[in-house]
């Protein structure tokens, strides 16, 4: 119920954020009230006609031109009746579709302007949840409950209107029997909500069982656990299908009591009418128009009851997507001017502090001055702060204090585009998208094929993607195996295709055969001739080579020098390369 308290200014917010649509909706809307009219028109054509019939019965002759012309009356008002409810779902689904891709962009671009802490925070089916479906109810209801609602108000009214048009002791006939029913079925369907939810709520129990049980097939296996997870499932699965009778049964109750009060109707009307006429204050054509006006009465309460529940939940639905569009954006850089024309590759921090929380530190004071054409190693256990580290040097996340420089020129004073620009990265996690393999590799950017298949093989791709079927232009999806070592090569073949100034490579090769490090790291040591370029490895033989290595602990440079030096020292490193070592 709490989604009824901003139920008016959540509607208003619907209804602004398709502003532009207006002229359309609007024209959906006199459609809807078009279509009303022309339908509650034709009752009374019909009861006049039956008023030729009963004056032909009594004169014993009927007047058949009379009949044609308002039969033909009656063919246009209901074609016309016809055309502008198309016309009126017409208008509706077309704004309701530029609705829902107007939203689904103005999500995505968000998305983009969101900080990275955010995705710390937020599941991804909950924001892919509010992409899809919510902005799909938004729009869905746009396009059915608010014509539905108008064009109900519209008949309801028009009803109203020609029943007390055409007798007044019978119109209240008609209305009070109409509202017992509807009173019923308003009790029905408040009873039955609660088994409607039990059930979406068993259904969405049963749904993430299958996807959980789904996803973590092998390990089920692998410790023999399909016993339980069955008997897991079984008890939820026997849940759904009790709450689906229930609420089964309460839903079917609807329509027979529905039906019943409308023929309830019919012999109130029959009665009223009878003795009305017997009077001689109605005809038999005004019993007949009111037949017909108990079916129209009774369709649009319906559709009314429908049209708000629809609208209900198209408030929670604009609820999330609002929430998620007032989230915290990036701060706007479209003053900075500050750009590298040439880089030349030196880097320093001073004095970094940062944690991704308040009060939780993660970086206590690390300072550092990298040289230009450097190849600096970042070491250190696990959860030191190594990937952290390299994320603010990105402007991933921006630091508590200290600064950061490239070429003398802080980066937080460049755009956070340009810094990007400045490296070509292997982050840690492997991301593919489904795409081609060129789209893979370039992101967008031009790069000869020439250059695609010199850089796969010095990755030790070549073959891989020679046995593709369509080589460069195979999309990667799910029908293509792809090893995780596999997709560290594709990965490390990006950040070389993009050519930065600078790399920075975070465990890059660590899901990756010795033989092929070595043959990468060659490949790299070319390539990074005379660039930066920071590697972060737990395997300590990936990094040998550097030109600085800082050993990290606790957010803190423990240790710097090159492999001989720190080996030397006798320090941290000497006994993290010893145990290394030592395995090996
Ligand atoms: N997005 C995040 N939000 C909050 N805390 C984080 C986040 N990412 C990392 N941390 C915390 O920051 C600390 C440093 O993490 P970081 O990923 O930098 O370690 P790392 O040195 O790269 O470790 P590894 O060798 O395992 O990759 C850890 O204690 C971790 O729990
Ligand atoms: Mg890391």
């Amino acid at each position: 119920m709490r989604n009824d308290v901003h139920f008016g200014r959540e509607v208003k917010g619907i209804l602004l954020g398709c502003k532009r649509y207006w002229g359309i909706i609007a024209a959906g809307l006199v459609c809807a009230m078009l279509s009303a009219a022309l339908t509650v028109i034709g009752p009374h054509l019909i009861a006049r006609i039956t008023g030729y019939i009963e004056q032909g019965l009594v004169a014993g002759e009927i007047d058949l031109g009379g009949v044609t012309r308002v039969a033909f009356v009656l063919i246009a008002v209901y074609a016309l009746g016809g055309l502008a409810t198309y016309f009126q779902q017409f208008a509706m689904s077309t704004a309701a579709n530029y609705l829902g891709r107007e939203m689904r962009g103005e999500l995505m671009k968000k998305i983009n302007r969101l900080p990275l802490c955010y995705f710390d925070r937020h599941n991804f089916g909950d924001t892919l949840s509010r992409i899809t479906n919510d902005v799909d109810s938004v729009a869905q209801s746009l396009n059915v409950s608010i014509g539905n609602i108008v064009n109900a108000a519209a008949m309801l009214v028009g009803c109203l209107v020609m029943m007390f048009f055409t007798q007044w002791v019978m119109a209240f006939t008609a209305i009070g029997t109409t509202l017992l029913g509807s009173l019923l079925s308003v009790i029905l369907m408040k009873c039955s909500q609660r088994y409607f939810n039990r059930r979406q709520e068993s259904l969405a129990h049963v749904n993430a069982h299958v996807e959980e049980y789904y996803a973590g097939q092998s390990v089920v296996r692998l410790y023999n656990a399909e016993e339980s997870a069955r008997e897991l499932f079984d008890g939820g699965n026997e849940n759904l299908r009790k709450n689906t009778l229930k609420a089964e049964f309460m839903g079917g109750l609807m329509m027979p009591i529905m039906t019943l009060t409308g023929n309830l109707g019919y012999v109130a009307v029959c009665i009223v009418g009878a003795a009305l006429a017997f009077g001689g204050a109605v005809g038999f054509d005004a019993i007949v128009a009111f037949m017909l006006y108990i079916r129209l009465f009774t369709s649009p309460l319906g559709q009314l009851a429908n049209g708000f529940s629809g609208m209900q939940s198209a408030v929670a639905a604009n609820r999330r997507v609002r929430e998620f569009m007032e989230e915290e954006e990036l701060s706007d850089e479209s003053h900075k001017k500050e750009k590298l024309q040439s880089v030349k590759g030196d880097v320093t921090f001073s004095h970094v502090r940062f944690g991704y929380e308040e009060g939780k530190t993660v970086i206590g004071d690390f300072s550092a001055e990298i040289k230009a054409g450097q190849k600096v190693a970042i070491v250190g256990p696990t959860g030191a702060g190594k990937t952290t580290l390299v994320g603010l040097l990105m402007r991933f996340y921006e630091p508590n204090s200290g600064r950061i420089e490239v070429d003398g020129v802080p980066i937080s004073s460049m755009k956070r585009e340009d810094v990007h620009d400045l490296f070509g990265m292997v982050l840690q996690d492997t991301w593919l998208f489904e795409g081609t393999v060129r789209e893979n590799l370039t992101y967008g950017k031009q790069v000869s094929d020439e250059k695609l298949i010199e850089i796969l093989s010095l990755c030790g791709l070549g073959h891989f993607v020679k046995t593709l079927p369509q080589g460069l232009d195979t999309v990667l999806d799910d029908n293509v195996s792809i090893s995780a070592g596999q997709k560290q090569l594709f990965t490390i073949a990006r950040a070389m295709a993009e050519d930065a100034p600078m790399l920075i490579l975070d465990e890059a090769t660590s899901s990756v055969d010795t033989r092929t490090e070595l043959k990468i790291r060659r490949a790299m040591d070319e390539l990074t001739v005379g660039r930066t370029s920071f590697v972060i490895a737990h395997r300590l033989s990936t990094v040998q080579g550097s030109d600085v290595i800082l050993f990290l602990k606790d957010g803190d440079v423990k240790e710097t020098g090159t492999h001989e030096e720190l080996l030397r020292k006798g320090g941290l490193y000497a006994e993290l390369y010893k145990s290394q070592f030592a395995r090996a």
